[in-house]
Formats: C-alpha cells, sequence, structure tokens
C-alpha cells in the first residue's frame, strides 16, 4: 500500500536512546493488543543492546482476549523478555509493571543505591501519554531536573527507587510487511491523510470476514459475507447505513470510514488482526521481498556507478 511515511523525529529519538542505554535496566515496548506484531519495532532490540524487555499489550479492552492470550504466551516464551496487558481503565497499573520489571532485573530496584531504571517506548497513538499520565498521577513526575534529562525526556518515579524515563519523538518501524501498513492505518496509528481509507477498509474486510465473519453480520445486519466479495461487503455497510451519493449509488469513502471508526471503538466487537503465527508467516515473506529490493536496489547502484566512464571493471573480471 502507498502509505507516505513520515519518520518525523526518529533520529532525535535513535539518539536518545543511545545515549541513555547505558544505564537502563528494563526498556518497556508498548504494543497495540490489536496488532502486536505490527506496532513493534523490529530495531528496538537492536537499539537497546537487547536490554532485558517488558511488552505491554495496551488497548487489551478493543482487543480479542483470546489472542490477547496466543500474544502474551509469545513472547513470555522469548529470552529475558515478559509481556502484561493493560488498558487505560486500569487506574493503578503501576503495580504490574514494577512487579514484571522486578522478574526482568531483580538484582535492580531493592535500594536507592542500586535503582531500577526503566525506559518506555512506543510507536505514536498506542497510548504511551495516556500510561504516562496514569503512572503520573499516582506520583509526582519529575521533568528535567538533573543534567542529561532533555526537556522533551521525562522522569517518572514509579516507586522508591524505580525510574521510568519516556522516549521523546517518535520511533516508527520501516514497514517491510505490507499487512503491517494495513493494520497499522486501520488501528489509527497513522495520520489519515498518508493513505487511502477506502483500501484500508477493504484489507480490514477481507481479514474480518475470514476471521470475525459473525461480528461483522451482527454489526451491520448482513447475511454470509463470506461468499461476498471485500467491495461487495463495503457496498453493502454503505446501504445499511445510508451512505449513497444519488442514484443508489454508495459513498465508499463515508462507508470506509464508518467501518474504520467502528473497528477503532470495537463497536464491532473486540478484535485483533493478527497472531503471533501469521505475523511470524507475513514478516518471513517481507524479509524475503525486502532483501531481494535491497538486491536489485544495490545492482542497480552498482551499475550506474559503472556507467559514465566505464571505469570500473565488473566484479569477476578480476
Ligand atoms: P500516544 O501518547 O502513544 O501517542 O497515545 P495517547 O496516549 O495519546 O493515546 C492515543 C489514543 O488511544 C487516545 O484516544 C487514548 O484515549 C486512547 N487509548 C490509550 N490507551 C488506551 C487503552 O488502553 N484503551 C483504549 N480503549 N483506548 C486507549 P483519542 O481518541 O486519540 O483521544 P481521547 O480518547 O483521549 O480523546
Amino acid at each position: 500500500m502507498a502509505i507516505q511515511w513520515f519518520p518525523g523525529h526518529m533520529h532525535l529519538t535513535r539518539k536518545a536512546i543511545a545515549e541513555r542505554i547505558a544505564e537502563i535496566d528494563v526498556v518497556i515496548e508498548l504494543l497495540d493488543a490489536r496488532l502486536p506484531g505490527s506496532s513493534a519495532n523490529p530495531m528496538l532490540a537492536e537499539l537497546t543492546g537487547h536490554k532485558p524487555g517488558l511488552k505491554v499489550l495496551n488497548k487489551q479492552d478493543l482487543a480479542d482476549p483470546g489472542r490477547t492470550a496466543l500474544w502474551l504466551a509469545h513472547y513470555n516464551a522469548q529470552p529475558a523478555t515478559r509481556a502484561i496487558g493493560l488498558d487505560a481503565s486500569q487506574t493503578a497499573p503501576a503495580r504490574q509493571l514494577i512487579e514484571a520489571c522486578r522478574q526482568l532485573a531483580p538484582q535492580r530496584g531493592g535500594s536507592m543505591a542500586k535503582p531500577m531504571r526503566v525506559l518506555i517506548c512506543g510507536i505514536p497513538n498506542v497510548g504511551k501519554s495516556t500510561l504516562i499520565n496514569t503512572l503520573v498521577g499516582t506520583r509526582k513526575a519529575k521533568t528535567g531536573d538533573e543534567a542529561g534529562v532533555t526537556k522533551l525526556e521525562q522522569r517518572i518515579v514509579l516507586a522508591d527507587g524505580f525510574y521510568l524515563w519516556d522516549t521523546p519523538g517518535m520511533l516508527w518501524p520501516r514497514i517491510i510487511v505490507a499487512q503491517s501498513g494495513y493494520n497499522l492505518a486501520a488501528s489509527g496509528a497513522i495520520g489519515r491523510n498518508a493513505f487511502d481509507e477506502e483500501l484500508v477498509a477493504l484489507e480490514l474486510l477481507g481479514y474480518l470476514k475470514r476471521h470475525y465473519a459473525g461480528l461483522l453480520e451482527a454489526r451491520f445486519k448482513l447475511d454470509a459475507v463470506a461468499g461476498l466479495g471485500d467491495e461487495e461487503v463495503l457496498e453493502a455497510i454503505g446501504r445499511q447505513r445510508g451512505a449513497l451519493l444519488g442514484k443508489g449509488r454508495v459513498n465508499l469513502q463515508k462507508a470506509a470510514e464508518i467501518v474504520m471508526n467502528e473497528f477503532r471503538s470495537a463497536s464491532l466487537g473486540r478484535i485483533t488482526l493478527e497472531t503471533p503465527e501469521e505475523f511470524g508467516q507475513w514478516l518471513a515473506a517481507g524479509q524475503l521481498l525486502d532483501a531481494e529490493r535491497q538486491a536489485k536496489k544495490e545492482a542497480r547502484g552498482r551499475g550506474k556507478k559503472r556507467a559514465p566512464g566505464r571505469e570500473e571493471a565488473p566484479p569477476d573480471a578480476a
């Protein structure tokens, strides 16, 4: 999909993480429980030097509970990794976060001499500010009160000897899995001007038809959606909701907005757009394609370099 990409403060964020990471004990990555794989940043492990990681599956109130359990088990089976589910309705998430971090770095946090130092990151709209505000509500935040803490970076004292640092800016994954682009757009993580809503709604409907047909039928009063094409389902939804253009034509743009809004608010039901197994398959296919693209690009680059003066001998001529 042609998503226009705005990496924003990527550079600033990478630099801030690199500067801070040596003195961090645990890295919390906030993920969207509806699309944990797609909302993760594959670069993070490398950036954080493979520090112990806590995956927080946020917005679990919107996600399919059975699939959240699969994702939690998936992450909990990884070395030096723990995973918990959270949502904004929890007024005291600090206890869970503290407990999970202590399990990951048991040697830290027991005293002021060895405080637990935690870094939190996540893609835009995943709920980082909401979570931090809730945490700040319980304890007073300290912002920029020590050397090296920039104005953009926030330190929160979660408990005695337990510090949480927010990462400034954004950490966007380079999207090599097509389905991840659609899922991120459907979730609301990508600004609406950066993608074609109709296309994203059609992809979303295609997935819902295969995995959540019952919810789709109940919400939009449709029958046997599995036998319909994606466009037919979108049209039927537009008609059902009175999104018409005149002469009986359906306003597909409006219908797409309805589908997306109702998915985002979970009016459609609690839905998760990927399982660990599915995402693993998408990722493997995406990595293969990406490697092919990279190889072609490099080959083109070599061709261009040689072309002007033809000075460079072909590699096999040496
Ligand atoms: P960010 O800092 O990571 O960019 O995200 P932020 O906290 O601003 O949250 C993005 C949106 O997600 C907000 O909704 C917020 O209310 C919602 N949100 C955050 N955590 C949860 C959660 O656990 N469950 C649910 N259901 N929603 C959550 P918004 O519509 O952009 O704003 P508003 O609802 O605050 O008006």
